[in-house]
């Protein structure tokens, strides 16, 4: 009987955990749990003989993929696939997969949630201000970044994109207007919202020479990865600039000095909370579920992410 291991440091609320499981078991076949494990080596035990394995942010490196040696696929229970070395998936004949567009309802309403936090001054008693009339810059119009356009609609705020891979008769056509160049969105929005992957490409791209064109009051918002933003060009931009926040929902590298020089200014969720509803937890393993039976019992690679 064929193995699919669901391997989740931050675990799936039950109700997913559960539906996974019927997916699993009425295709025959029998569902193993990982939750909250605290080193890899309980993760290379796990993997041992399974043919499949459902993942969240949970890294599948070298390691791993030596010590499954039945493994077949893979899937990403959400968008960003950082977290999976595709060219080892590919060396071992792994097939690598995401699940697009599941979680992101979740992660758009947490940026929300966020902005309003920020300013608000965190709910410090203290005036705050408010998103409508703002300008909010969406950097990246994947998936998640068609939410906060949409979201960000029903606060009255203007808002832009940028993003080269996306047409703009696309944009517009979901009232979002899109802008030539990263400096023109920077240099017009207030509010700025990272989408866009971890890649070598965009790793520390969001740089102080980017973030010092923001008007006055920006507000850097992240639920995207923290490797994308410049952390120690960030710092120096906040030390001079006493009207920008970053609000996080990753830990930056250099968190201990957002607490010492910026307090107010900054806030990082505990843990990454973007995708952790009930509602995206389903969705996501769900779809990772269906993903792998579906390849498993068909060979069908829609959503495969490797080559
Ligand atoms: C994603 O890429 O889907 C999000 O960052 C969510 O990650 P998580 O499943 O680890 O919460």
């Amino acid at each position: 009987m064929k193995k699919i291991l669901v391997a989740t440091e931050k675990p799936f609320s039950k109700i997913a955990v559960d539906q996974i499981r019927e997916i699993v078991e009425a295709a025959g076949f029998k569902m193993e749990l990982l939750e909250k494990y605290t080193s890899e080596s309980q993760l290379l035990d796990a993997v041992a003989d399974v043919d499949a394995m459902i993942v969240r942010s949970d890294i599948v490196n070298k390691n791993v993929l030596e010590a499954a040696k039945n493994l077949k696929i893979v899937v990403r229970a959400g968008a960003g696939y950082d977290n999976l070395d595709l060219d080892g998936c590919t060396a071992h004949n792994v097939v690598a997969m995401n699940t697009p567009g599941q979680n992101s309802n979740a992660v758009a309403e947490l940026v929300f949630g966020m902005m309003i936090f920020g300013i608000r001054k965190q709910f410090n008693g203290a005036t705050g201000a408010e998103l409508r009339g703002k300008s909010i810059g969406i950097h990246a119009y994947g998936n998640v970044g068609y939410y906060v356009g949409k979201i960000a609609h029903g606060f009255g705020m203007k808002v832009y994109a940028y993003d080269p891979y996306v047409s703009a008769d696309r944009m517009k056509s979901h009232g979002v207007e899109p802008l030539p160049s990263v400096e023109d969105l920077y240099r017009t929005c207030e509010f700025i919202s990272l989408h866009i992957p971890a890649t070598e490409n965009t790793k520390k791209s969001i740089n102080k020479a980017l973030l010092s064109l923001m008007p006055k009051g920006a507000v850097l918002v992240n639920t995207a990865r923290k490797e994308v933003i410049n952390e120690e060009e960030l710092v120096e931009l906040m030390a001079e600039r006493n009207d920008f926040i970053y609000l996080s929902d990753i830990i930056p590298s250099n968190a201990d000095v957002f607490k010492e020089k910026f307090p107010g200014r900054y806030f990082f969720t505990p843990k990454k909370m973007g995708a952790q509803t009930e509602e995206a937890n389903v969705n996501a393993g769900v779809a990772a579920a269906r993903q792998i039976v579906s390849y498993l019992n068909l060979g069908d690679e829609t959503f495969r992410v490797n080559r």
